[in-house]
């Protein structure tokens, strides 16, 4: 019999507590990244650590860490005397609204958050979880670049992640939040994943900085100007959100994942919805002008169709000429592409085909049916246009509907004219179904320029040439500017009613639901980059 515990017993039970407080020691280490004075330096410059950041964007007590202990493994530079448990990112999974998601942080507290061979080793192994698994993978950068003292151990971890990224890409989501500076070859991950998001003032994205800028072209350019939020989510649209604080730009992680499925085999989430026995948007009936050349606004036609309050624009201030965003209808996830008559008459330039593209390409990765709202005047003419391959640019666009295989709805609210007609969706490149209200005008070109290139000797001979041109420019619109020969011809499905083109889509988007379609098997397409 024994009612104490022998002395052996005893010691154990010394040393089982010794091991349990060196692990809570460790995890508290852990937690305190760079230290308390780096910490608060962190929060002086009005950013949140990586841990902070992690709380936010994760659902309640769900984040499970990966790879807290690790270090890194340099000699050089005085390094083996400073080494940081974690190494300055923070891995691991949680969830999101209950769903899965895999994510890295990076600790600007330590180094920098500079990227040495153990802090890459941190972040593939995150990614490789996540493809395997088929979840998203969210990177919040707050990185210096390069660990300076490990050298090309350091670039080859970058090329890692710069590898799995590309692998990963249309299997799994991927989202970079750019939450603090992000420089030299670092900023080509974020550029491969779908979305990039950043935040005003705390975050940038540059190539090669202001110094080096200055050294090679002398121009003199702040940080903020050269690759800040506002530059990039306008001048470049690098990042298709700019978000004035880090709670905000969580928030919107959150939000764009709720449209997103899991990886390409799955569904986008569908929330309940009951169709109701009225969808008539009388509204509608009143946004297109009743002259052909005064602007509205697109996002009125969107807010019209949608469910309430769903339009998740994305690329906002970049190419205002068209518009690109996520929506529900329906309580179904769907992707809208729109021609913005209010920014430039919504025509097709350079940068609008690009914006649209790459957008198009994303919904189709990922299953999300496609709906065009389409008034377009042509492509935009011009030497600047013609210099910086519009062709190639605007084959862009082409390409993408061509191939997407999603389900493709077009509603044609006025114009569809040239090439345009034949981009934005139309039934000829594989949309399942083409509505148009009765304000529609489908034709080679606007009345005017198609007159005065067709009845130009007629109007010249004529004893007033401008009374000429004006019939003919009736004549045309009479011919043309209607949908009713483009429906003649079943290029358009129906002529409908502003006010009915919700619950038509409604129908649509059901109908299509089940949709399967194939493009013909190949090692894959080369779209004109
Ligand atoms: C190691 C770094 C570091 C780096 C910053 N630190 N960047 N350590 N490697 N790349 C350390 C600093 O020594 C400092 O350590 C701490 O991080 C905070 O840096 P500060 O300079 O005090 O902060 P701040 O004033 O906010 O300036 C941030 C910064 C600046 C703008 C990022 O640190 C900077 O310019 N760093 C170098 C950026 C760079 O050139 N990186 C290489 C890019 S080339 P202490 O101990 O004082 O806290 C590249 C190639 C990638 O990345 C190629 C991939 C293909």
């Amino acid at each position: 019999m024994k009612d104490q515990p022998d002395s052996s017993t005893a010691s154990n039970i010394t040393s089982e507590s010794e091991k349990f407080n060196q692990l809570n020691q460790k995890n508290q280490q852990a937690l305190l990244g760079g230290g308390e004075k780096r910490i608060e330096a962190q929060h002086n410059k009005g950013k949140l650590t990586a841990r902070e950041r992690l709380d936010l964007l994760l659902d309640k007590n769900s984040f499970q860490e990966i790879g807290k202990f690790v270090e890194h493994r340099s000699h050089e530079f005085g390094l083996e005397k400073q080494r940081y448990l974690g190494d300055g990112v923070v891995t691991g999974y949680g969830r999101i609204q209950g769903r899965l998601v895999y994510v890295f942080s990076q600790d600007f507290t330590v180094f920098g958050g500079s990227l040495s061979e153990a802090h890459a080793e941190k972040i593939v192994r995150i990614m490789d979880l996540a493809m395997k698994n088929g979840a998203p993978v969210i990177g919040l950068n707050d990185s210096g670049g390069a660990r300076i003292q490990e050298g090309v151990v350091s670039l080859g971890g970058y090329a890692d992640i710069f590898y799995r990224n590309t692998l990963a890409s249309g299997l799994i989501p991927q989202i970079s939040a750019v939450m603090g500076p992000c420089a030299g070859g670092a900023v080509y991950s974020p550029a491969i994943t779908d979305f990039v998001l950043m935040v005003e003032k705390t975050s940038y994205m540059f190539v090669t900085g202001p110094n080096v800028v200055k050294t090679v072209t002398h121009e003199e350019v702040s940080s903020e100007e050269l690759g800040g939020a506002l530059t990039h989510s306008s001048k470049s649209g690098v990042t298709h959100f700019r978000d004035a604080n880090e709670l905000q730009c969580i928030q919107r992680i959150q939000k764009l994942l709720s449209y997103i499925p899991q990886n390409c085999e799955e569904d986008p989430p569908l929330l309940p919805y009951q169709t109701k026995p009225d969808e008539a948007r009388p509204m509608l009936d009143n946004i297109v002008p009743e002259n052909p050349n005064q602007p509205y606004d697109m996002r009125e036609v969107v807010s019209g169709i949608v469910d309430q309050d769903s339009f998740l624009e994305v690329h906002q201030d970049y190419a205002e000429n068209i518009i690109v965003g996520f929506a529900r209808l329906g309580g179904c996830s769907i992707g809208i592409v729109g021609n913005q008559p209010a920014s430039l008459a919504g025509v097709l330039d350079i940068n609008a085909s690009k914006k649209g593209a790459r957008f198009v390409r994303f919904c189709d990765s990922f299953n999300i049916p496609l709906l065009v709202l389409e008034d377009v005047p042509g492509f935009l003419p011009g030497t600047d246009q013609e210099w910086n391959a519009i062709i190639t640019n605007g084959a862009k666009l082409l390409y993408a509907f061509s191939e997407a295989t999603v389900p493709r709805v077009t509603v044609i609210t006025r114009k569809a004219y040239g090439g345009a007609y034949d981009v934005m969706n139309s039934k000829h490149i594989g949309a399942d179904m083409n509505f148009a209200w009765p304000s529609a005008e489908i034709a080679v070109m606007g009345a005017k320029g198609a007159s005065e290139i067709i009845f130009r000797r007629e109007i010249a001979e004529a004893d007033n040439p401008e009374e000429k041109l004006n019939e003919k420019i009736e004549e045309y619109t009479q011919t043309f500017a209607n949908p009713y020969r483009a429906a003649s011809r079943g290029y358009v499905d129906e002529v409908i009613f502003p006010y009915n083109t919700r619950a038509k889509l409604l129908q649509a988007f059901q109908m299509l639901e089940n949709k399967v379609d194939r493009i013909p098997k190949k090692k894959h397409g080369n779209i004109p980059l």
